[in-house]
């Protein structure tokens, strides 16, 4: 008996080597993204709001092609891009081929920048941007600076010039942030294309001259950051060479407090950990998004994670749209996977994404929602987030805690 069970588990195994020998090389073979494999793959639903302090490392979207070879990975990524664009109409994006949007070729990327703070739906937010082929996912530049906020000097000149040499792909005086990284891999591997190279080879990871090379072959830059407020960026804007986009992400101040309760980063923190540092910075994002959004109408867009989570087709095609980026398939390959608002026609899990930003409501004592509640109530009146009244009303099906809101520019 025991014989045969061995029997059966060899050709098993054999018959599963056969066929990830074949998957393999069937992968290697072929030069192109493949976008809806790699969406596949990343089973992760976004029911997790993830943040970097979770350490989750990304799924890599290519398999080791066994070459440590600097240029090769370079020739080899550059023939990637060029093959992932083939089809695809650059007048969307204001230009006329793919090279008006490599750095490597003189051009400038289409580059976008969320803007938000831990546990808002940012993880969530960047891996669907990062869908898109051809695209640089900076991640955070700024978790060396860890739990904190930045709100003005001295550490703002600092933080948004580390941005910028980030987004122009200069790495020269960026030391801190290798240094960094070295000790929290996780800065690294939500750079997937970055990370399909250099998790196997981590020198490479912390290699300025090779990550500045490798970061001009693509020409979309995306970059989360989540310890920048708003009112800051200002000069990010101006720079008209730079020509990036800025996403202003929003969550309801329980929603958030809630997921943070279970992140121990977050506790010896006051930044992450009161509610009245919160929610004053929300309010300052709101003050801070009216005023650019006079100044620079094209180039901010601002977003509730509700409204993400509740309808991710529509507001993810809007955000292609403010961006500069025609249709993309594998965004929205990215959105069946890992929202599931279709399986054959019938919402059937789209109950499950919709409940995820008001889970608070249930899971939540009313004691602590009305603390929250009343250090936040400007920021939640400004931003569209009804108060409940009392725990039943918290947890009735007649509360609707959405309500619109407008920014006054
Ligand atoms: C790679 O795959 C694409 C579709 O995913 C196909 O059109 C193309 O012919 C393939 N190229 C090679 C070299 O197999
Ligand atoms: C590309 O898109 C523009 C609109 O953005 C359209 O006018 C043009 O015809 C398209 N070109 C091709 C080749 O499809
Ligand atoms: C990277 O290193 C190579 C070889 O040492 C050198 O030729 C090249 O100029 C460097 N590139 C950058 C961007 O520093
Ligand atoms: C998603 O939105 C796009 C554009 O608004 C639309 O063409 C498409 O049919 C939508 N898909 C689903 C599954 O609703
Ligand atoms: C709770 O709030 C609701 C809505 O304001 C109200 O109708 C209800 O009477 C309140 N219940 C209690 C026990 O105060």
């Amino acid at each position: 008996m025991l014989r045969r069970i061995n029997f059966y588990s060899i050709c098993f195994a054999f018959g599963v080597s056969v066929l990830l020998i074949l998957a393999g090389s069937r992968y290697t073979d072929n030069v192109s993204y493949r976008p809806s494999t790699e969406n596949r793959r990343n089973t992760r639903n976004f029911l997790k709001v993830e943040d970097e302090e979770d350490m989750y490392q990304s799924v890599p979207t290519n398999v080791y092609d066994g070459s440590p070879n600097i240029e090769k990975i370079l020739e080899k990524t550059r023939a990637k891009i060029k093959q992932a664009f083939v089809k695809y109409n650059f007048s969307y994006s204001g230009v006329h081929k793919l090279e008006d949007l490599l750095m490597e070729a003189g051009g400038q990327p289409l580059r976008s920048i969320i803007i938000s703070t831990w546990r808002s739906g940012t993880t969530f937010l960047g891996e669907v941007l990062d869908a898109m082929p051809g695209n640089f996912y900076h991640y955070e530049p700024l978790l060396k600076y860890e739990i904190i906020q930045i709100r003005g000097p001295p550490l703002a000149d600092q933080a948004l010039s580390t941005i910028k040499s980030m987004l122009r792909c200069n790495y020269d005086n960026l030391q801190d942030y290798f240094q960094y990284g070295k000790t929290h891999l996780y800065q690294f591997s939500h750079n997937t294309r970055l990370w399909d190279h250099c998790k196997y080879n981590k020198e490479l990871c912390f290699d300025a001259n090779f990550t500045e090379r490798f970061c001009k072959l693509f020409p979309f830059q995306s970059m989360k950051v989540v310890r920048l407020r708003l009112r800051l960026v200002e000069e990010l804007l101006e720079d008209k060479e730079l020509k990036a986009k800025i996403i202003l992400l929003i969550r309801d101040p329980r929603g958030v407090l809630q997921s943070r309760q279970h992140r121990d980063f977050c506790q010896p923190s006051p930044d992450c950990w009161e509610p009245q540092l919160l929610c004053a910075d929300m309010i300052s994002d709101y003050v801070a998004a009216a005023r650019l959004l006079k100044q620079f109408p094209n180039k901010l867009m601002v977003l509730r994670y509700e409204e993400l989570a509740l309808q991710p087709n529509r507001t993810t095609h809007d955000l292609l749209k403010f961006l500069g980026l025609g249709p993309m398939p594998s965004i929205n390959e990215f959105l069946h996977t890992h929202t599931n608002t279709y399986v054959d026609g019938v919402s059937s899990t789209f109950r499950i994404s919709r409940a995820v930003p008001f889970r608070w409501r249930e899971v939540l004592d009313f004691h602590f929602v009305e603390n929250i509640q009343s250090a936040c109530r400007e920021a939640m009146a400004l931003w569209g987030y009804q108060p409940a009244h009392n725990a039943t009303h918290m947890t009735s099906k007649h509360f609707t805690v959405l309500q619109n809101y407008t920014i006054e520019v």
